[in-house]
């Protein structure tokens, strides 16, 4: 694709691992950094048993699982990125460690080079403003789980140019996604409608209104929703989920925004969902 051949993904959680997987095999080559050697080496473990499952399927063929695996390169050091036409960053939704990590890839990065955020609801112009070239700062919102979504929401902050938002459109596009453009605010699209619903739940379960096994298979059975809401809390992760009611409710000062006490204590018992094993369900 045009002028972005080599992507750097920064962060090897859900999100990082998803990332890599869709990138890769969209044709670009792809850098995964995480803190940890084991923790890059994890994602492209975790990419080569998703191309397993695939060619055992018939989905695709061994070359393709190959040709896949041997476009990601997995690192523990961020100067590796130097060369990247784009860096998404995908660690932590904390926007703290999320400044830090844009100043650092400013030093980095080749000038040119597109830095983007996977956030899902912070401020992106605040890590535009960490670096030198906030007009080449935007995000790139992918959803859960980055190979099957659809969806990409390509966040422009006052300051991203044209350009930016053109390129960061037509990568979207070239990963197989639907991209739609937004402006930047909490949630953006996507999240700022899905979390009151998600936080009402929780509500909803506080109240004794429902067990969540019967919430979750009413909005199955009655909306035709995939999965019922604590399922897909469990899903995003109840730390993630925690963070982005907090920078809606921060941004907006809306009482849906407002996290419910039950998904706080979750968070501090460590009952993160699936990825700990143990959230609003047992895994
Ligand atoms: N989980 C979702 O459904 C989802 C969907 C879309 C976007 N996102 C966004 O993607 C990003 C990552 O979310 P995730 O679900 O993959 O989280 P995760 O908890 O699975 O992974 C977080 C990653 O951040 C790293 N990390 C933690 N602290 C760090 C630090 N101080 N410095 C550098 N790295 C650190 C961890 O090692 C891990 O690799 C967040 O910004 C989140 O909002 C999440």
């Amino acid at each position: 694709m045009g002028d972005i051949h080599t992507v750097g993904i920064v962060g090897s959680g859900i999100m990082g691992s998803g990332l890599a997987e869709v990138v890769a095999r969209s044709g670009f080559s792809v850098v995964v950094r995480s803190r940890s050697k084991s923790g890059a080496e994890a994602v492209v473990a975790g990419v080569r048993a998703n191309l397993e499952r695939q060619v055992a399927k018939g989905k695709i063929e061994a070359d393709e699982r190959d040709a896949v695996l041997a476009r990601i390169k997995a690192t523990d050091h961020l100067g590796r990125l130097a060369d990247c036409e784009l860096v998404i960053e995908s660690v932590v939704e904390d926007l703290a460690v999320k400044k830090e990590l844009f100043r650092e890839l400013e030093q980095i990065v080749k000038p040119d080079g597109i830095l983007a955020t996977n956030t899902s609801t912070l401020p992106v112009i605040e890590l535009a403003m960490a670096t030198d070239r906030p007009d080449r700062v935007l995000g790139i919102h992918f959803f859960n789980p980055a190979p099957m979504m659809k969806l990409v929401e390509v966040v422009r902050p006052i300051t991203a140019s044209d350009d930016t938002v053109k390129q960061a459109l037509a990568f979207a596009t070239a990963c197989g996604k639907d991209a739609v453009e937004v402006v930047d605010r909490a949630g953006f699209v996507v999240n700022a409608l899905l979390f009151p619903y998600l936080n009402n739940a929780v509500r909803m379960f506080e109240q004794g209104t429902a067990t969540k096994e019967d919430i979750d298979t009413a909005m199955q059975g009655g909306c035709n929703f995939p999965m019922g809401p604590f399922a897909l809390l469990d899903l995003v992760g109840l730390d993630t989920s925690l963070s982005i009611l907090d920078a809606l409710y921060a941004e907006f000062r809306d009482p849906n925004y407002a996290a419910m006490p039950t998904l706080r204590r979750m968070v501090a018992a460590g009952q993160l969902g699936r990825k700990t094993k143990r959230g609003f369900y047992a895994y």
